[in-house]
């Protein structure tokens, strides 16, 4: 009991927080309710459906595991309490969200023909999968990583550690807005995909690894500086679709290791790729490419 009134005092903390948030209004102040009433305990995937008119593909629920115990609203906000409890779970459909509270609530989930997420704590939704058109404000450090968003996903970084490890595929963009939005190590594939490092070193020292024709723009002061960008995969195939880095901001690709044969630049002015190496096939576009940089 007392765990439970924890939690409850704890989502209205965070609901109250978070106020301004791009999140439905709705969605908030269904947590924010206070305490909610207990409902069956849920044991088909059938029963955790709803009323039938939701296209959620839910398996949260197990006679071990009652979703509805854990704040399941109705048929269309699942609150994934706590970890593993949406583990791999598949949510469908732009009306179904699900709440991830913890860390590992919703790893591997996949949220599929726009179905969404807050992920409401550090690793909440890692390896979890966004499929179909949505926005998300990551806005919150480690709130995101290791979250997978494709096929017209749009979602801002505009936190430090808001986008640690996260991956963005064909149709889908990542707008990493503040120093250290989007660090670490970054996948991004397809030549619709976009991240665009915006603020001042926002993917400052960033691995990227670019594939299928990815487009990453380091926009800000510093914005990618000596990260890496290239494609060299052990067990997959780094595809002959040319991927290309635009370097706009002062010193924003300075030392950073392009690699890889199907891997371009960018330089678009002077003062923007100091010392940015070019290795393995990697070649440079643009008024600022390094001295003795591959032409493309
Ligand atoms: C980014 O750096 C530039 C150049 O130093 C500065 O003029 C600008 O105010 C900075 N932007 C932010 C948001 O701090
Ligand atoms: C960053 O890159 C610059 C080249 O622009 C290089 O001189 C410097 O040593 C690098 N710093 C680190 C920490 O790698």
């Amino acid at each position: 009991m007392a765990k439970l009134l924890v939690f409850i005092a704890w989502i209205a903390a965070c609901a109250s927080q978070e106020a301004g948030d791009t999140e439905p209004d709705h969605f908030y102040r269904a947590l924010a309710a206070g305490p909610v009433k207990k409902g069956p305990v849920v044991t088909t995937q059938a029963a955790c459906l709803g009323s039938g008119t939701s296209k959620a593909l839910v398996n949260c629920c197990s006679a071990k595991r009652s979703c509805a115990s854990k704040g399941l609203t109705g048929g269309r906000l699942y609150t994934c309490a706590a970890a593993n409890s949406c583990k791999a779970t598949t949510f469908t459909g732009e009306t179904v969200k699900a709440y991830c509270a913890v860390k590992d609530a919703c790893k591997s989930a996949v949220f599929n023909l726009g179905a969404s997420a807050k992920c409401a704590a550090e690793k909440s939704c890692y390896f979890a999968s966004f499929i179909g058109k949505g926005k998300m404000a990551c806005n919150v450090a480690g709130h995101c990583e290791g979250a997978t968003f494709y096929n017209g996903w749009d979602i801002t970084c505009t936190t430090r550690r808001a986008c640690q490890n996260v991956n963005i595929g064909p149709g889908s963009s990542a707008i990493c807005s503040v120093a250290a939005a989007c660090p670490v190590e970054m996948y991004i594939w397809g030549s619709t995909s976009l991240i665009k490092c915006s603020g001042n070193r926002s993917c400052k020292g960033t691995d990227f690894t670019a594939n299928q024709g990815a487009n990453i723009a380091c926009i800000g002061k510093e914005s990618c500086k000596n990260g890496s960008v290239g494609c060299a995969f052990v067990q997959f195939s780094c595809s002959k679709v040319p991927t290309n880095t635009v370097c706009a901001g002062a010193n924003s690709c300075d030392g950073v290791k392009f690699y890889g044969k199907h891997t371009t630049a960018t330089c678009k002015k002077a003062g923007v790729c100091n010392g940015a190496t070019f290795v393995d096939g990697a070649c440079c576009k643009g008024k600022g490419c390094p001295k003795g940089a591959k032409k493309c």
